[in-house]
C-alpha cells in the first residue's frame, strides 16, 4: 500500500464569479484480501488539511453503491480503511488493472476530489486445468514427433501469479513442448518422443503439472490418461484456431453468436463430430449455450457491456472415437445507449441565505452515465427561470451557483430541475429536481402602513382611552419580521411623551395617559418607532399627530361687573337718561373656544321688568325707555351669562343701579357697608372718583346753562348726550355711520383690581368681528353712548369702568 499522488489544482474563474474547483488525485493501493481495519492512507495528511478542518468540513467519501462498501473513512483521524474483504477476482476477474474509484467531497467550500484504490493482486489461487483427467486416444500408428494438444490450465490470478510453467511426468513416450498463442495464451502440446506399442502398453498414465510464479509458489496437476488404439481414426479439426465474434449488449435472447465447426476426416460414426464447452467461466455458461450437434452458440441470458465486455471461452469438438481438439471463441460485447445519465447531487447548502453574492457555490452536481465513449458523454443544464446555472468543472462534475441576488420576500423556494442527456443516438436523458430554501437575512426594515398618523380626542378624554392606532409591516421572516413598537422619547409640554401617551408594543395600538385639557394644550406631536426583532434589529418611524378637541368645561367667567358676593358695584343712571341709552355693560369671558365660548346675556331678574334690556351678545345694558320720575331709584338687575356650548354652562351676577344724577343725592349709599380697612388706595381712588364726577357734573352744568340761555330748550338736557366734537375722539372710535353700525372695532378698558389688594390687573377685551363668528356682526344703534360712572362702594375692591361715548 501506499504509493500516491497529488495533483490539479483547478481553478476556474468568471468575470462576476470565482469558483473554486479542486481536484487533487489520491491514488493509494493495496492488497486483496486486506484484514478489514487496515489503513490504506491518511487522507488529510496527504491532501495537507488539518484533520479538525477535514471534520467540519464535512468530509465524506463517495462511490458507486457496489464499491461502497469495501472501504471507509475514520473521521475522527481521516484514515482511509479497508471495510470489507476485497476479492480482486471477484471483482475485477482478468482485469489487469483493478480499480476502485472514490470520490472525496468536502464542503465550504465544496472541493472534490479523486481518490482511487488500485487492488493488488495475491497469489491465492492455484492453476487449475479444466478437467482433472485428459484423455488422449493415440493410434499406435502415431508417429514419432506427433503432437497432441492440452488445454492449458487456468489461474484466477493475474500478473506474475498467473500460470508460469508446465512440466510432465518424466515418461517413456512423451515430451511437453509450451508455445506462445498469438491470443497470448499458451499452447500446450505433448510431443510423441517414442512411438507406442499397443501389445506393451495399453494404456499410459502420467501427470501434466502447472506451476504460476507467486510467491509461494502454488501448482495444478491434470492426469493425462492416454489409450492405445489400434485403429486408424482422425481425430476432428476446427477450421479456426479462434472464433471472434461480436455482440451488441441488447441482442435479444436466442441470436446466432458464432458456428463453429470442426471437420473429421472418419466416415461414419467416427466422423459424427460433437461439441462442448470445454473451458468457459460461470457468467459466460449463464449467456451462452453450444449446440452441441451444430455448433451454434447462442445468446440465452442478458448481456451487458457495462459489467461484461468481453468473454473467452473454448470448444471442444469430439468424433465417435472421443478424439478431440479444441478451438477457441471470443465475443465482445459491443455498447449500445442503454444507460441513462445518472445525476448525483454531491453537496448543497441548503438553505442559502438570501444575501449571497451571485456566484455563490450552493453545490456539487455530478452526472454519470455507464456506457462508454460517445454514448457515456453528457450535457447538463438546467432550468432557465431560476437565478441558477451549472457551471462545468472536472469531467462530469458541475458547480451550482447563483447568478442573482436572491430575496426570500419575493422567492422562498427554489425547485431547480437539473437534466442531464447523453450524446448517444437515440440520446438518452433523466432529470433531477433539487429543492432549495432560501433563508432570512434581516433586510427589510418595518414599514407604515401610512405616512402619517392623526388622533382627534375630545378633551377630559379618560386616562386609558384608546387614540389610535398604528401599523407597520416588515416581510422579513419570523423573529426579523416581529414587528415592536415604542414611542420615541420626546418632550411635550416640558414633560416626557410618556406621560401623555403609551403604545402598545405588539398592536401599535396608542393610548392616552392622562386627561387632556384643550385650554392647555390643543395638540401635538409624538414619533413611534417600528422596530423588528432581528439581530441588529431594523426600525423606522412615524409622527403621530394628536388633536385635542374642545369640550365645554369652563362657565363663563364675568369680568365686570365682579361676580356677586365678591364685590358690590353701582352704576350711576342719569335721571334724564332717555330709551335706548347705554347704561352699563356686562363683560365676560369664557376660556372655551368657538361655540363653546360664544356668549349671550340676558336679564334673568330685574327691580323693574321693562326698564333695562341687555344686548344679547354684546352684554350692553341700556334703557328701554324715558326714565320717568316713578321710577325706583334703586334698579337690581340679575344678568345670567350662558356659552353656546352642549350643553351651555352660564354665571350670573348682580347689576346694581342708581337712578341720579348725583352720587351726593344717595345718602344711604354711604351706608353701605364702607367700613374697617379701607386702604390708602381705596381713599385715593375714591378721591379721584369724586374730584372727576364733580368736574364733570360741573362741565355739564356749564354747557347746559350755555344752551339753555341761547336756545330756551330745557327739553334737551340730556337729550342728546353730551356732544362732544368729532376730532375730540380717539381715532380709534369711528364715527357712526346712518344704518347705525359701528364701522370700526370697539373697545372697552376695563381697569379693576381683584381679590388681591396689591395687584392691578388689565383686562383688555377686544370686542371685534374677528371674536365672533363669522355672521354675526355687532350692531349697534347710532348715538347715544352715556357716560357711566362706576363708583366705588365699601367692599375691597373698587372697579373704574370707562367706555367711550361717540355722538351725533
Ligand atoms: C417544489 O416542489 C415541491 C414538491 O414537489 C412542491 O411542494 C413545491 O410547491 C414546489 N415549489 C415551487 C416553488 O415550485
Ligand atoms: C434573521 O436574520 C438574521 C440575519 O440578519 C439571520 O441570521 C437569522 O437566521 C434570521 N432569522 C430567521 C428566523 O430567519
Ligand atoms: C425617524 O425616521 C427618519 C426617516 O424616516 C430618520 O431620519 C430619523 O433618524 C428617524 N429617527 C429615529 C430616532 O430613529
Amino acid at each position: 500500500m501506499g504509493y500516491k499522488r497529488q495533483s490539479l489544482l483547478v481553478f476556474i474563474c468568471s468575470v462576476a464569479l470565482c469558483v473554486q474547483i479542486a481536484s487533487a488525485d489520491l491514488s493509494y493501493s493495496v492488497p486483496e484480501e486486506k484484514r478489514p481495519g487496515s489503513i490504506v492512507g491518511n487522507i488529510p495528511k496527504d491532501l495537507g488539511l488539518g484533520v479538525g478542518t477535514f471534520m467540519s468540513r464535512k468530509a465524506r467519501i463517495d462511490a458507486e453503491d457496489t464499491y461502497q462498501h469495501f472501504c471507509d473513512l475514520d473521521l475522527k483521524t481521516g484514515n482511509f480503511i479497508i471495510r470489507d474483504r476485497i476479492d480482486r477476482e471477484e471483482l475485477c476477474g482478468e482485469k489487469v488493472l483493478c480499480m476502485l474509484k472514490y470520490e472525496l467531497v468536502l464542503e465550504s467550500p465544496l472541493e472534490v476530489h479523486r481518490v482511487s484504490l488500485l487492488i493488488q493482486d495475491v497469489n491465492d489461487n492455484s492453476p487449475v486445468f479444466p478437467k482433472d483427467s485428459v484423455k488422449l486416444e493415440i493410434t499406435e500408428s502415431a508417429l514419432k514427433g506427433a503432437r497432441y494438444r492440452v488445454n492449458e490450465a487456468h489461474d484466477a490470478d493475474i500478473g506474475q501469479n498467473t500460470v508460469r510453467q508446465y512440466s510432465l511426468e518424466r515418461n517413456e513416450h512423451f515430451i511437453l513442448t509450451v508455445r506462445d498463442d498469438a491470443e497470448g495464451s499458451k499452447s500446450i502440446e505433448l510431443v510423441l518422443d517414442k512411438e507406442l506399442d499397443r501389445e506393451k502398453e495399453h494404456e499410459l498414465k502420467f501427470a501434466l503439472i502447472a506451476v504460476d510464479g507467486g510467491n509461494p509458489q502454488r501448482s495444478g496437476t491434470a492426469v493425462i490418461h492416454v489409450t492405445v488404439l489400434d485403429a486408424n481414426d482422425n481425430a476432428p479439426a476446427f477450421d479456426q484456431a479462434i472464433h471472434k465474434a461480436s455482440l451488441a449488449e441488447n441482442s435479444p435472447l436466442d441470436t446466432l453468436v458464432v458456428t463453429v465447426r470442426a471437420s473429421d476426416a472418419d466416415e461414419g460414426v467416427n466422423g459424427e463430430v460433437s461439441y462442448e464447452f470445454s473451458r468457459i467461466s460461470e457468467k459466460a455458461k449463464k449467456v451462452f449455450s453450444l449446440n452441441s450437434k451444430t455448433g451454434e452458440i447462442k445468446v440465452t441470458g442478458t448481456l451487458d457491456f457495462e459489467t461484461n465486455s468481453k468473454y473467452e471461452m473454448r470448444v471442444d469438438a469430439k468424433d465417435g472415437y472421443g478424439l478431440s481438439s479444441d478451438s477457441k471463441v471470443v465475443i465482445d460485447i459491443t455498447d449500445v445507449n442503454d444507460n441513462a445519465p445518472v445525476i448525483h447531487v454531491k453537496s448543497l447548502i441548503n438553505p442559502v441565505t438570501e444575501n449571497a453574492p451571485p456566484g455563490t457555490e450552493v453545490g456539487i452536481i455530478n452526472v454519470q452515465d455507464r456506457d462508454s465513449d460517445i454514448n457515456g458523454q453528457v450535457r447538463c443544464s438546467i432550468q432557465q427561470n431560476v437565478p441558477f446555472k451549472l457551471v462545468p468543472s472536472i469531467k462530469n462534475y458541475y458547480s451550482l451557483v447563483t447568478t442573482g441576488q436572491l430575496d426570500r420576500e419575493l422567492v422562498s423556494d427554489y425547485n431547480i430541475t437539473i437534466s442531464a442527456t447523453d450524446e448517444g443516438s437515440p440520446p438518452l436523458s433523466s432529470s433531477k429536481t433539487v429543492q432549495l430554501s432560501v433563508a432570512d437575512i434581516n433586510d427589510n426594515p418595518p414599514v407604515f402602513e401610512e405616512q402619517s398618523y392623526s388622533a382627534y380626542v375630545s378633551e377630559n378624554n379618560k386616562p386609558g382611552s384608546t387614540l389610535c392606532s398604528v401599523s407597520a409591516r416588515d416581510p422579513d421572516w419570523r423573529q426579523n419580521g416581529t414587528v415592536v413598537y415604542s414611542l420615541l422619547p420626546a418632550e411635550v409640554n416640558g414633560a416626557s411623551v410618556s406621560s401623555y401617551l403609551s403604545v402598545n408594543g405588539d398592536t401599535g395600538v396608542i393610548h392616552a395617559v392622562r386627561s387632556f385639557d384643550y385650554e392647555q394644550l390643543r395638540s401635538f406631536k409624538v414619533h413611534v418607532m417600528a422596530r423588528d426583532n432581528g439581530s441588529p434589529p431594523l426600525s423606522s418611524n412615524v409622527t403621530v399627530s394628536v388633536f385635542v378637541s374642545d369640550v365645554n368645561d369652563n362657565s363663563p367667567q364675568i369680568l365686570y361687573p365682579t361676580p356677586e358676593g365678591s364685590s358690590f358695584m353701582t352704576e350711576l343712571v342719569p335721571k334724564a337718561a332717555h330709551g335706548g341709552s347705554l347704561v352699563s355693560k356686562v363683560i365676560a369671558v369664557d376660556a372655551d373656544s368657538g361655540q363653546n365660548a360664544w356668549l349671550s346675556y340676558q336679564i334673568v331678574r330685574s327691580t323693574d321688568p321693562g326698564l333695562f334690556t341687555i344686548g344679547v351678545h354684546s352684554g350692553e345694558i341700556r334703557t328701554q325707555r324715558d326714565i320717568s320720575e316713578s321710577d325706583s331709584m334703586k334698579q337690581n338687575l340679575i344678568v345670567a351669562v350662558k356659552d353656546n356650548g352642549q350643553p351651555s354652562l352660564s354665571a350670573t351676577c348682580a347689576m346694581y343701579l342708581l337712578i341720579s344724577d348725583n352720587l351726593a343725592e344717595v345718602p344711604e349709599l354711604k351706608d353701605i357697608s364702607y367700613d374697617d380697612k379701607n386702604s390708602k388706595l381705596t381713599s385715593y381712588l375714591i378721591i379721584a372718583l369724586v374730584c372727576v364726577s364733580t368736574f364733570f357734573l360741573t362741565f355739564i352744568i356749564i354747557v347746559l346753562g350755555v344752551r339753555f340761555c341761547r336756545r330756551r330748550k330745557p327739553r334737551l338736557l340730556f337729550d342728546g348726550a353730551v356732544a362732544i366734537p368729532g376730532a375730540y375722539l380717539p381715532p380709534n372710535y369711528a364715527d357712526v355711520d346712518g344704518t347705525g353700525t359701528l364701522r370700526s372695532s370697539y373697545n372697552y378698558d376695563a381697569y379693576l383690581t381683584t381679590g388681591s389688594r396689591t395687584s392691578d390687573f388689565k383686562f383688555v377685551s377686544s370686542y371685534n368681528d374677528n371674536t365672533l363668528p363669522a355672521d354675526q356682526t355687532l350692531k349697534k344703534n347710532p348715538s347715544e353712548f352715556a357716560d357711566v360712572f362706576g363708583d366705588s362702594d365699601s367692599s375691597p375692591e373698587v372697579s373704574i369702568l370707562v367706555l367711550p361715548f361717540p355722538s351725533v
